[in-house]
Formats: structure tokens, sequence, C-alpha cells
């Protein structure tokens, strides 16, 4: 079922008109269906049921903590990469011990937050870091738990941008460092190892790089003969922004989990962003004007790369929908713009669309991860409303910033 389409060519979300929405707050705003991301993670979990993984929801994907709170009664855990999104995700209620803290950069500070909040696993991502971690710990007379990131050097098939998983990319461990990092790691006193990380890129949408992983995971754990208490296989799990778009096969990668599970003895942790809440937002813009080019028509909406960079920072197709249809044609191609004074701020082009009047609506389609969570000040221009629907209810959760909060900085 899907909660967001067309009845009678009029937009809905859940059983709410987005024309309606559009009429009483200013746009743009950013708009959720909170079944859509329920339906999302029953799915991702109900694909994996036979590993019964911990899912730690990666925070970063989509920050607001009402959200979060929804995903923490499902059960879900969290993936972190700042002291922010640690609190925050506490905040939200999601306990201690199903949070997961990764990142190449981790301060003193973020360090001490995390050993003082007792957080699952810190994934630990260079031997330096390990140093540091070893050092608070010691201080504080505590032994910590702590992950080791692996960089498997592997090529997932994905936006260069976004790509996490090879040798010159600056995550985790290459396996030579990792397997001398484990057979020394008694040296670190306060540290207990109890997993293995790895997370090998974004927007993935062939199960092959993930099972390549496995091996490289299995050849690892034979070699330092650790009996890893949890695997955290990380997030990346693609979706279909583009029509044409491959859909990943999670079944086949899901049997090999289990049986990786089974052989190792160990718990699987899994880490995805994307797949719970990609397609389960939309940014609702109005076209402030329309622009005759020398071949095609602009049409400038009230939101720019500032309120939505995945299109200009990594050329992310994401389709554009008017949220009312109608049988009439634009002459000739469209293109989708932003106001910001960048080349850059643009969305995408059609050959085809419908007519459209200034002060008219849209929605950008799939915006739910790594959209308001990648929002900026940019222009100085105020950080948009995030609005959540819940069947027949709207729900503010986040504000429109207050442009006077932006004036004294
Ligand atoms: N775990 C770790 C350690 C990560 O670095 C990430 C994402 C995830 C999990 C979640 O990945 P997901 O399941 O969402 O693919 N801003 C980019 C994506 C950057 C991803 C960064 N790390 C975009 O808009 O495509």
């Amino acid at each position: 079922m899907s909660y967001i389409g067309y009845k009678n060519n009029n937009l809905f979300v859940e059983n709410v008109s987005v024309r309606k929405l559009a009429s009483k707050f200013d746009t743009p705003f950013y708009l959720y269906s909170e079944s859509n991301i329920i339906k999302n993670y029953k799915s991702f979990s109900s694909n994996f049921i036979k590993s019964n993984p911990l899912i730690c929801f990666s925070v970063k994907a989509n920050s607001n903590i009402q959200i979060l709170k929804v995903l923490k009664k499902m059960g879900s855990g969290a993936d972190v990469v700042s002291g922010g999104e640690l609190l925050k995700a506490i905040k939200s209620g999601i306990k201690p011990n199903k949070i997961v803290f990764s990142g190449v950069g981790k301060t003193e500070e973020e360090v001490r937050l995390a050993i003082k909040k007792n957080i699952l696993l810190i994934n630990v991502e260079s031997e330096n870091e390990a140093i540091l971690i070893n050092k608070i710990a010691s201080k504080l007379k505590k032994k910590i738990t702590i992950g080791i990131r692996l960089n498997p050097d592997i090529n997932a098939p994905t936006h260069k941008k976004i790509s996490t998983g090879k040798a010159e990319d600056k995550f985790g461990l290459s396996k030579a460092s990792l397997i001398s990092f484990c057979l020394n790691i008694k040296k670190f006193k306060n540290l207990k190892l109890n997993a293995i990380s790895v997370h090998i890129g974004s927007q993935i949408l062939s199960e092959n790089p993930f099972k390549k992983t496995l091996k490289v995971l299995e050849e690892i754990i034979k070699r330092t003969k650790i009996n890893f208490k949890y695997v955290d296989l990380g997030g990346g799990f693609g979706i279909t922004y583009k029509k044409n778009d491959k859909k990943i096969n999670l079944r086949n990668y899901s049997n090999l989990v289990e049986k990786f599970k089974k052989k190792y003895n160990c718990n699987i942790i899994f880490e995805p962003g994307r797949a719970i809440v990609g397609n389960a937002g939309i940014l609702v813009a109005k076209v402030q004007y329309l622009k005759k080019g020398s071949n095609k028509t602009f049409a400038i909406l009230n939101a720019g790369m500032n309120d939505f960079m995945r299109a200009a920072l990594y050329d992310a197709v994401h389709n554009i929908i008017p949220i009312i249809k109608n049988s009439k044609k634009n002459k000739g191609p469209l293109e989708f713009v932003g106001p910001i004074c960048e080349t850059t701020c643009k969305f995408i082009k059609y050959n085809k669309y419908q007519k459209l009047n200034q002060s008219d609506h849209v929605a950008i389609l799939d915006v739910g991860a790594y959209g308001a969570s990648l929002s900026s000040n940019y222009n100085t221009k105020p950080l948009i409303a995030e609005i959540i629907i819940n069947k027949t209810k709207a729900k503010v959760i986040r504000k429109k910033q207050d442009i006077n909060s932006l004036l004294n900085q």
C-alpha cells in the first residue's frame, strides 16, 4: 500500500490532502507519512527476521526527534555519529544499550559523553582513536565495549561521493591493520572488543557488495580467532528514486546473514537510514515564478538547495509532481530550479510536463532521508517546517525557523 499518492487528481499523504495543507502552512515544508515509516521499518525487519538483528536507525538520515520517537516505539536502536545525535537519540527514549557510535573524528567531549551514557558500542575507526578512548576510560575507571570498523576495500556501485568502503576512503581500518589491532587488543586495558563493524556506502542497489563484505568478515574472524559478540553490518540499502532503478533483493542476502550468524554465533546489527525514511517524505513547494528561457521554461520554486541538497550535491534525481494533476500540457521542456544564487541550485528537467501556473504547488519526492537533516541556512534562509501525517492528523514536528534567530550572528 502506498501512503503518498493521488486521489481524484489530488495528492494525498495518508488521508490528508496536500493542497489543504499547502493553503494552511507556509511553504516550503517537509511532509512525512508516519505509516510509511512504520511500514518501511517492518518490511526491513521482516526481511531479516531469521537473524533477529538489532536495527539501529541511522540518525543522520533524519534526525527529527518525533521521527526518532516513532522508530523507538517500533523497537529501533540508533546509529549516531556525533554527541548531538547521541543526545537526541537518548532524548527520544532510545535506550543507550541500543546505540552505536561511528565516525572517524570523534572528539574527547563526544567520547566522554558516549562513555558516561554507557552506550552499546563505540565503533572505533583508527588506532589513535582507540588510544584516546582507552585513556579517557581509564581516567573514568571504566571498561568500555567497542567495535572496530573494517574498511573491506570493496567498491560498491553507487555515487562516488557516498561510497565508504574502498581503500582510498577515510573510513575504518584496512584488513591488515584491523587484524593487527585485534591481536594486540590486550594492550588496551580499558577496552573490551565486542564487535566488528562495516559500512561500505549508501544507496547500494545490488546485494553483491554486501555478500563480498561477509566473505572479508569471515576471513578476519578466522584469522583473528576472535568470537565477536556483535557483527555490525552497517546500512547502505538503496531505494528506487528513478523508475528504472533496480530493486535490491534482500532475501538472498538475508539467508547468507542468517548462516553467518549461526556459524559464528554472533548477534547481528544493521544501521539502515535511507531504507527506513527515504520514500516516506515529500517537500511541498510553490512555483514562485515561471520564466521563459531560450529553449525551456524555468519553474522557479520557493525551495532551494539550502532546503534540499541532494540534487545539487550528488546530481541526485528526485521526481517533482504537481499536487493537483491536470490534463493540459506545458509548451516545451520545463526545468525546476530553486532561488539560491548558485547555478547548481536546480532540481530536475522534464521534456514534457503538465501546464503549471505561478503559485501552483508541487512535491519533490523521496526526500525523507538526507533532506531536512542536510539542510542549511545558506543565503540566510530560515530552516523550513517539518510536518508529519498520521492517518487524518497533521502535526508540525519542526516549526519554520524564526528569521530573527539568524539576524544576530
Ligand atoms: N552507518 C554508517 C556508518 C553510515 O556512515 C551511514 C551513512 C549509514 C549507516 C546509513 O546509510 P544508509 O542506510 O542511509 O544508506 N547524504 C548522502 C548519504 C550519506 C550517507 C552517510 N552514511 C545522500 O544523501 O545520499
